[in-house]
C-alpha cells in the first residue's frame, strides 16, 4: 500500500513528533510517512528533532506573517507543495480557523492532555491543562486524541486513555506522566489507523 503523507504540526518541544518518528522506525507507524514538520515559531525544538531525522521543516508563525489569512496560505501552500494528505496537530498552539479546518475534514487530528471533555476548550493547553485538573483535584486524567473541527477540542474522539493523579503532583510531574502513559503511545496509534483508513479509500477509490 502507498503510504499517506503526513505532515506533523508543532509550536514547542516536539516530544510527540519524536514518538511518531520513533513509532516510524520501530514499526507501529506503517501506513503513513512525516513528509513535513510545520512550526508555528522558529525557536520550536520539535525543528531540530526534524532536522536530526531529515524530516524538511518549515516555519508558519502567525505574528510574522500578520494576518490569520496569510499564515493559513503559508501552511497550506506548504501542505501542497509536499502532497500531505493528513495533518497531525502535536503540541500546535495557532488557532486554526474553521475556514481552513473545513478544507480538511476527517484529515486533521491532535493530541489533547487531558480526557475531553474536561479541560479543554478555549485557554486550555500545554501546562495550563494539568494546572487546572489539579486545582480542581480530579484524581484521574489522561489523554484523548480527536480529529479537528471547527470547534476548539470539539471533534470525533478517537482515542482516550486515563492516567492517575498522584499525591504531590506538580503540573509538570503529571504532564510528563500523560505523555510518557498516553499521549506517546495514542497518537502513533491514532495517526497509524487514519493513514491507514485514507490508504484504503485511495485503493478502492
Ligand atoms: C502536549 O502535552 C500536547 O498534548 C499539548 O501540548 C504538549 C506539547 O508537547 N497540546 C495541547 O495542549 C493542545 N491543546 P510536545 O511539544 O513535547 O509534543
Amino acid at each position: 500500500m502507498v503510504k499517506t503523507k503526513i505532515a506533523v504540526m508543532v509550536s514547542g518541544g516536539g516530544t510527540n513528533l519524536q514518538a511518531l518518528l520513533d513509532a516510524q522506525k520501530s514499526g507501529v507507524l506503517t501506513a503513513g510517512e512525516i513528509v513535513l514538520v510545520i512550526a508555528s515559531n522558529d525557536k520550536a525544538y520539535a525543528l531540530t528533532r526534524a532536522e536530526q531525522a531529515g524530516v524538511p521543516a518549515v516555519v508558519c508563525s502567525r505574528k510574522a506573517l500578520g494576518s490569520q489569512e496569510a499564515f493559513e496560505a503559508a501552511i497550506s501552500q506548504a501542505l501542497e507543495e509536499h502532497g500531505v494528505e493528513l495533518i497531525v496537530l502535536a503540541g500546535f498552539m495557532s488557532i486554526l480557523s474553521g475556514d481552513f479546518t473545513g478544507r480538511w475534514p476527517r484529515r486533521i487530528i491532535n493530541v489533547h492532555p487531558s480526557l475531553i471533555p474536561s479541560f479543554c476548550g478555549k485557554g486550555f493547553y500545554g501546562l495550563k491543562v494539568h494546572e487546572a485538573a489539579l486545582e480542581h483535584g480530579v484524581k484521574i486524567t489522561g489523554a484523548t486524541v480527536h480529529f479537528v473541527n471547527e470547534v476548539t477540542d470539539g471533534g470525533e474522539i478517537l482515542l482516550q486513555k486515563a492516567v492517575e493523579v498522584e499525591p504531590g503532583d506538580t503540573p509538570e510531574v503529571l504532564q510528563r506522566r500523560v505523555m510518557e502513559q498516553a499521549e506517546w503511545k495514542l497518537l502513533p496509534q491514532a495517526t497509524q489507523r487514519i493513514a491507514e483508513e485514507i490508504g484504503k479509500g485511495k485503493e478502492n477509490a
